[in-house]
């Protein structure tokens, strides 16, 4: 079981088939918000839909493609941070988060992104790690910001959301930008 204690009120784990009706709970809560950039809500109306997407993600974490976690906040499942497109041979892979909007503003996906970033170059080997976000997705782009990402482009009109193109700015980081940038005080994995 995929399972890290982040804080005394934080901890991250590997999402299964039993967190359907909490994801499914915490999705209602936060659909019109989450429409906002987040593509694939409409196609999540049932809890079946999310059945369906959780047995999808168990299948990429089991052929090591993904890895998907619930944000655990005070025990509540507050959002979901996962590692996508795991591209072993060019060892990278992307980061993508939300979080119910109650949920927004302490630091949770900050310090859930901190400690994927150090398990994908310390535990995986990876050597690149990306996080797309619209031009306008501020507070998402607060992230990679925060963690001392680069930001290397724009990618034109890279995603259709529901009635329109976005395009995405694209964020990397290196193992090499954070072996020399990283302050170990802050590292997470434990002995
Ligand atoms: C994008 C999203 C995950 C950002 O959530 P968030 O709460 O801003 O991000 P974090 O959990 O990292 O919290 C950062 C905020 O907490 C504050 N904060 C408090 N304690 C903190 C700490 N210890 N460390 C870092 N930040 C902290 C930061 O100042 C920041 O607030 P600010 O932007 O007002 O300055 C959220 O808005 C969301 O889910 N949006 C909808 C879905 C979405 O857009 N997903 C991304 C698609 S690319």
């Amino acid at each position: 079981m995929f399972f890290y204690l982040l804080n005394e009120d934080t901890e991250l784990r590997i999402l299964t088939m039993d967190d359907a009706d909490r994801l499914f709970e915490l999705l209602e809560a936060n659909r019109l918000y989450l429409r906002e950039w987040l593509p694939w809500v409409d196609k999540h109306k049932t809890i079946n839909e999310c059945k369906s997407y959780l047995k999808l993600l168990n299948t990429h974490f089991k052929n090591n493609k993904a890895l998907h976690c619930g944000i655990w906040y005070q025990s509540e499942l507050a959002g979901v941070v996962g590692m996508d497109r795991i591209d072993w041979p060019n060892k990278t892979a992307e980061i993508g988060y939300w979080i119910g909007e109650i949920y927004q503003g302490k630091g949770l996906v900050t310090l859930s992104v901190r400690f994927l970033i150090e398990f994908a170059f310390v535990e995986l080997g990876l050597n690149r790690i990306e996080i797309r976000c619209a031009p306008d997705n501020h507070r998402s782009r607060g992230i990679p910001e925060r963690l001392d990402f680069r930001q290397e482009g724009r990618l034109r009109q890279a995603e259709w959301l529901y009635d329109r193109f976005v395009d995405h700015i694209m964020y990397s980081i290196l193992k090499e930008d954070w072996e020399n940038n990283h302050d170990p005080q802050f590292d997470l994995l434990k002995d």
